[in-house]
Parts: structure tokens; sequence; C-alpha cells
């Protein structure tokens, strides 16, 4: 399940100019800053591949990297930036839904959740549209490395983890997989890849 080649395909700001030869894809999706691109960039064993930011909003496009001549990791816009002007912001969260909606080769979306701080209202609302539209996910707690913070309500990635999980089971049947990681130890790593080529069946 290793990656041996990854390479940028295109930047697309609508789902119709998206690459179009059916290879199946995945998407990391999660707030700004929440550490999609740093995990995408783990995933592939490259420190820039994915263009990462301390300033939310970095990603601005529907991003298609191609793995191994076979597959595509998709890397999204974050939402939840609120420093972004309103207008900018709805515009984001109707190309990544009608992306999510419209996009056949999508296998499964990667749900990304800072572990770092406590579970946040809008990552539930995200979670529980994917589930509405029934589109499948998998959570992916990211930056576990991070020591928990009094300002941050003094929580170990676990604690937070463990509270989202809690709250995700009120709005679902069940609790998506989820995965632990973290892009400084590239802890999670092999898991992803594993379930990620269990998921394209090969
Ligand atoms: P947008 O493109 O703005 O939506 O952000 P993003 O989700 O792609 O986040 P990005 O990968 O650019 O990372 C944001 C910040 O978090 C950067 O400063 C990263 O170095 C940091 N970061 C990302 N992943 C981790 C992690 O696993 N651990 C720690 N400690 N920091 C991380
Ligand atoms: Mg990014």
């Amino acid at each position: 399940a290793q990656v041996e080649q990854a390479e940028f395909v295109k930047s697309s700001v609508e789902t119709e100019e998206c690459p179009s030869d059916g290879k199946p894809e995945f998407a990391l999706v999660g707030r700004s800053n929440v550490g999609k691109s740093s995990l995408l960039n783990s995933l592939v064993k490259r420190k820039r591949l994915a263009l990462t930011s301390k300033k939310p909003g970095k990603t601005q496009c529907i991003n298609h990297f191609r793995i191994n001549d076979s597959w595509y990791l998709v890397d999204l816009p974050g939402y939840g930036y609120a420093a972004a002007p309103h207008e900018v912001r709805t515009d984001w969260a109707k190309f990544t839904k009608d992306y999510f909606l419209n996009r056949p080769t999508l296998v499964s979306v990667f749900l990304l959740i800072d572990a770092s701080i406590p579970a946040k209202k809008i990552d539930l609302e995200y979670a529980s549209w994917l589930g509405q539209n029934q589109i499948p996910m998998t959570l992916v707690f990211t930056k576990c490395d991070k020591r928990k913070k009094k300002k941050n309500g003094g929580r170990r990635p676990e604690e937070n983890l463990q509270d989202f999980l809690k709250l995700i089971q009120k709005f679902f049947q069940t609790v998506p997989p989820w995965i632990m990681t973290s892009s400084v130890t590239n802890q999670g790593r092999d898991e992803i890849l594993l379930h990620m080529s269990q998921l394209r069946n090969y």
C-alpha cells in the first residue's frame, strides 16, 4: 500500500474541470489549518508536494495528486475560515459540496479533525452533512503529537478525540472508521494507506 510515485496533476475550481480518467480518489477535507496539506505530504513522503501554511486558507482549489499512476489524493480548501469574507466562504461551501455530490470516482472522504483542541461544532455539522448525503467517510484525527495546553482546555489529544466520537455517535447509528495521525511523527500514515487500498480493492 506504499506510495512509489506522486505527482501534482491539476487545480480545479469546479467539479467539471476535475480529471476525467475515472481513477478512484480520496478527498482530504476539514477545517482550515487542520493539517490536510501536511497529511498529504506525509502520505507521499514529500515535504512540499502540497503547499502548507501557518495561516489558514492556504489551499483554495480542488487539487488532484496522482499516486502510483492509478489513484488520486485530493486536497481541498478548508471550511470554517473565519477571516475569509462571507461571499468567499459560501463559494467554498458550494463548490466543495457540489464536488462531493457529483464526483462518482470519489471512493471516500477523509474528514480531518484537530485532536489538539476540543471538538468544534462546525466539524460535527460537516460530518452530519456528509452522513445525511450518504457520502462514505473516514475520520482522521490530526496533530496527535501535540501536548495538552491550558488554553485548549488542558485536555490530551486522546481525550478530545473520545469526546468527538461520543458526539458523533449522536448523529450516526455507527461511528465511522477513525485513525489517529500526526504529520510530525508520521503516526497513522501506514494505517491510512492500508485503509485506502482496502477501499479501492487493491
Ligand atoms: P488550509 O489549506 O488553509 O485549509 O490548511 P490545511 O488543512 O491544509 O493545513 P496545513 O497542512 O497547511 O497545516 C496548517 C498548520 O498546522 C501548519 O503550520 C502545519 O505545520 C501544522 N500541522 C499540520 N499537521 C500537523 C501535525 O500533525 N502536528 C503538528 N504539531 N502540527 C501540524
Ligand atoms: Mg491546505
